[in-house]
């Protein structure tokens, strides 16, 4: 078999056999297959599409390239959740004790930020002593006992797709639908879980910023998950300004703790609460998302699932007493206003260019091993629809740092303000399963 005859099949619009994706992954890994030429095929697969067979064998070559979780020695049935990333997207930090309390095993396997979108690693480590460096029998135990644990991605897991979107990353071949699903889908397979709920975000911070591609997104990786025997759902959720008011770290920690003790936003609520769910549902214990959702409601009303969020942080070397005294989160000594020149509504917030403006004020990374600043971030006083007067302060940044100007000009051009009032839209767009 040659490299240069897969590429030629693909570059003539053909489907590869199972055979051909494996040596080609396996050339990759071993060195034997040059960059020039794996770039060559991403890019064939760029233009020629890969059929739902190849996806799914192209997500298994990535999974078996590296270690993958075996979680059977825990009890139940294990879910797990992804997000295609946002900005003020702190829905995992919500779940995780939501659906533990309906007895539902979670087994978290988080990433950390890069650009524009946060990671839920980074945000919980805005905790004092709060640790992700766990080892495998700490984090099966404490699923077992606790039925939940959240941990970093092992250096191991799937190392083909490192190599493969590192490529992407330089060849202009990151945003192919077929790419995009084996890659995410292959990370939350060697992850371990026996279900997923994906949430595949749509709009201004969204990978996707269309409603059609999020949708072919969310399909394609329903159908991985379904070829490979996962239960799968994806929601469809809006990114088109960001979720809730907070974004940034500890800032988001905070907003978290309030949804839990049931005075969180609308649309951070109501994410929530859809995605913990259908978690539930697909973990087998509701029959319908209805008798989950008004079990989860009942679960943030009665502090069942706060509490359930102190354990987690206890059982992960936290301080606990941080959810009722959000004031010892990383504070930072900046905090600067930014005011509505006009009278109007806000129309639009560009949820990408928040999330740029939180990275410039130390919120964020812009390469892989940049450090963070726990403490910056932005809050946004006014979200989309909302009446503003000349002089409102609309959003605050807050910084370690002195030199905010950048951000300061980014988090403010951001804001669309109009005459006239629009139409908030829905959180959730589309179920697919
Ligand atoms: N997130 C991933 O993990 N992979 C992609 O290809 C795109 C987004």
């Amino acid at each position: 078999m040659r490299a240069y005859d897969i590429i030629l099949k693909k570059r003539n619009g053909h489907e590869l056999t199972e055979e051909e994706i494996n040596f080609f992954i396996k050339g990759i890994m071993d060195g034997s297959i040059p960059d020039y030429q794996a770039s060559a095929l991403l890019m064939a697969i760029y233009f020629r599409g890969l059929s739902k067979k190849e996806t799914a064998q192209l997500t298994m070559s990535m999974v078996n390239s590296g270690d993958v979780l075996d979680l059977s020695s825990i009890d139940g049935i294990k879910v797990d959740k992804h997000s295609t990333g946002g900005v003020g997207d702190k829905i995992s930090l919500i779940v995780i004790p939501l659906v533990a309390s309906a007895g539902v095993p979670v087994a978290k396997i988080s990433g950390r930020g890069l650009g524009h979108t946060g990671g839920t690693i980074d945000k919980l480590e805005s905790i004092s002593g709060f640790s992700t460096d766990l080892s495998k029998e700490t984090f099966f135990n404490n699923v077992n006992t606790y039925k939940m644990a959240i941990a970093g991605q092992t250096a191991n897991l799937t190392p083909a797709d490192k190599k493969l979107y590192a490529l992407r990353d330089v060849t202009a071949t990151v945003d192919s639908i077929p790419l995009i699903a084996s890659s995410i889908m292959s990370k939350k397979i060697a992850s371990g879980a026996d279900c997923i709920v994906l949430d595949v975000k749509v709009g201004s911070g969204a990978f996707m910023k269309n409603m059609d591609e999020a949708i072919q997104l969310a399909e394609t990786m329903v159908k991985i998950g379904k070829a490979l025997n996962k239960k799968t759902i994806a929601i469809v959720s809006d990114m088109d300004q960001p979720l809730g008011h907070e974004v940034g770290n500890a800032n988001e920690v905070k907003e978290a703790i309030d949804v839990l003790k049931g005075n969180g936003s609308e649309d951070e609520t109501c994410v929530a609460l859809t995605i913990a769910s259908y978690m539930t549902v697909l973990g087998g214990a509701f029959d319908t998302f209805d008798k989950a959702y008004t079990y989860l409601e009942k679960v943030i009303c009665s502090g069942e699932a706060i509490d359930n969020f102190k354990k987690l942080i206890s059982i992960q070397g936290g301080d606990p007493k941080v959810v009722d005294n959000p004031h010892m989160l990383p504070q930072a000594k900046n905090h600067i206003e930014i005011k509505s020149d006009m009278d109007g509504y806000i129309n639009s917030i560009n949820a990408e260019n928040i999330g740029v403006a939180a990275m410039l004020l130390g919120a964020g990374r812009r390469r892989k091993n940049d450090p963070i600043d726990h403490a910056a971030g932005i809050t946004l006083v006014k979200k989309v629809g909302q009446q503003v007067k000349k002089g409102d302060t609309i959003c605050i940044l807050h910084t370690n740092m002195n030199n905010w100007n950048d951000a300061y000009h980014t988090a403010k051009n951001s804001f669309k303000i109009g005459d006239y009032q629009v139409k908030q839209t829905n959180y959730i767009h589309k179920i697919i399963q």
